[in-house]
């Protein structure tokens, strides 16, 4: 993979001085980078920061008004992969409509290379139909798409449209530029459909309050993306942004009929108050109590019913992994399961230990979550391999 030459476009949202960071991630992993700047990103970082990171000259429009007579053709002929990180909900929209208005929608045009879209942008814009529906007709055509992550925007709100970790579009990069090098078999999820969920669930206590956990969401993030490289149509369910642990079981209910496979990586509340204050309960007294109620456990709820579907749950323990995952795998009723320690939580790293109840449980290395969540969704795919 040493060498290969990938076309990075950057475009004017307020992450593109992330792409700097995957510039210079792209380069220590040994490929040759060509940037691509479109006039507004260079406004938000100058060409002179992306020429120094690549080792190369950028190309801007001062570079295709320059000697170079077909730029945007020229460009991207020994290209290994053509990656648009942060692509704006604007270009996207170009993107999806065939635009060639500048030179970098004029050279993804052109390009016949494999392409990577990561999307970043203010949540009502990802959230968009017609946002939403030119993601789709790229995807349709043939371009991966990296969903963004959920969290704080930097327009002061919080929600999904963040740009993801530069290791998160590396990963990507790696399985596209590696696939162009083997196209060998199909891949174990084509035609597929998964649920997962990821995040924390969050249930108010009061107008301003929130019982709530420290998953990150990484783990379920990086599930999806193992499984949509695996060729899997994802239905994401961030535990983070619907109402609370019963919000988050109407969401998998809706999805769940059509689904083949569930993945609860999210962290589901045990309990919930047992009231929601109507008003913000004052400092006045001098101790609290608050009453929580029990929560559903939505897995084993689901796997009651699961037929064929294959069920994967996850066990944080603190203590006497081995013992409690296996009782959970039992008591449960799922397909295999996935035994964390309380290190993973919030962590970029997991250790985690694989249960199915029929073989010896597989204890992996701690690795980068990324890397888990690929022997995870290996796991999903050997056994639709076997069931096919
Ligand atoms: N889970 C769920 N609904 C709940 C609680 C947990 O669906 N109300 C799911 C989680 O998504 C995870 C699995 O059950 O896949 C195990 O979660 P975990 O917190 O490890 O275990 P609990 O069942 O909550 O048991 P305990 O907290 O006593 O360890």
């Amino acid at each position: 993979m040493a060498g290969r030459k990938i076309i990075v476009g950057i475009t004017g949202g307020i992450a593109c001085y992330k792409a700097a960071g995957l510039v210079s991630l792209l380069k220590r992993s040994g490929y040759t980078v060509q940037v691509v700047l479109t006039e507004a990103a260079a406004k938000f970082v100058t060409p002179v920061t992306f020429r120094a990171l690549s080792r190369n000259p950028v190309c801007s429009e001062q570079f295709a008004s320059g000697g170079e007579p077909v730029p945007h053709i020229a460009l991207a002929e020994d290209a290994a992969l053509y990656v648009v990180a942060p692509a704006t909900a604007n270009t996207i929209a170009k993107l999806a409509h065939g635009l060639a208005d500048n030179i970098l929608t004029a050279s993804f045009l052109a390009a016949a290379c494999p392409k990577l879209l990561v999307p970043s942008m203010n949540t009502g814009m990802w959230e968009n139909v017609l946002t939403q529906e030119n993601i789709q007709k790229l995807r349709k055509h043939g371009c991966t798409v990296l969903e963004p992550e959920s969290g704080p925007l930097a327009c002061g709100t919080s929600g999904t449209g963040r740009y993801p970790a530069n290791q998160v579009i590396l990963a990507a990069i790696q399985k596209l530029t590696g696939a162009v090098d083997t196209p060998a078999a199909a891949p174990p999820l084509r035609g597929k459909k998964l649920i997962i969920t990821g995040g924390g669930t969050r249930e108010p206590l009061d107008p301003v309050r929130t019982l709530t956990n420290n998953s990150s969401g990484r783990m379920g993030l990086a599930l999806k993306a193992a499984a949509e490289q695996a060729g899997a149509e994802v239905v994401y369910i961030d535990a983070g942004a619907v109402d609370g642990v019963q919000g988050l079981k109407a969401e998998i209910a809706k999805n769940f009929a059509a689904a083949d496979a569930l993945i609860m990586a999210a962290a589901v509340s045990d309990y919930r108050p047992a009231a929601v204050s109507k008003h913000k309960i004052k400092a006045g007294q001098d101790k609290l109590t608050i009453e929580l109620v029990k929560t559903e456990d939505i897995l084993k709820y689901f796997a009651g019913q699961k037929k064929d579907k294959y069920i994967v749950g996850f066990a944080l323990e603190s203590a006497d992994l081995l013992k409690n995952a296996a009782a959970k795998l039992k008591a449960k009723k799922v397909d295999l399961l996935v035994a964390n320690d309380t290190s993973a939580l919030g962590s970029a790293e997991s250790a985690v230990v694989l249960l199915d109840g029929q073989n010896q449980p597989e204890a992996l290395d701690r690795m980068p979550k990324t890397q888990t969540a690929e022997k995870i969704i290996e796991r999903v795919g050997r056994h639709f391999s076997r069931v096919r």
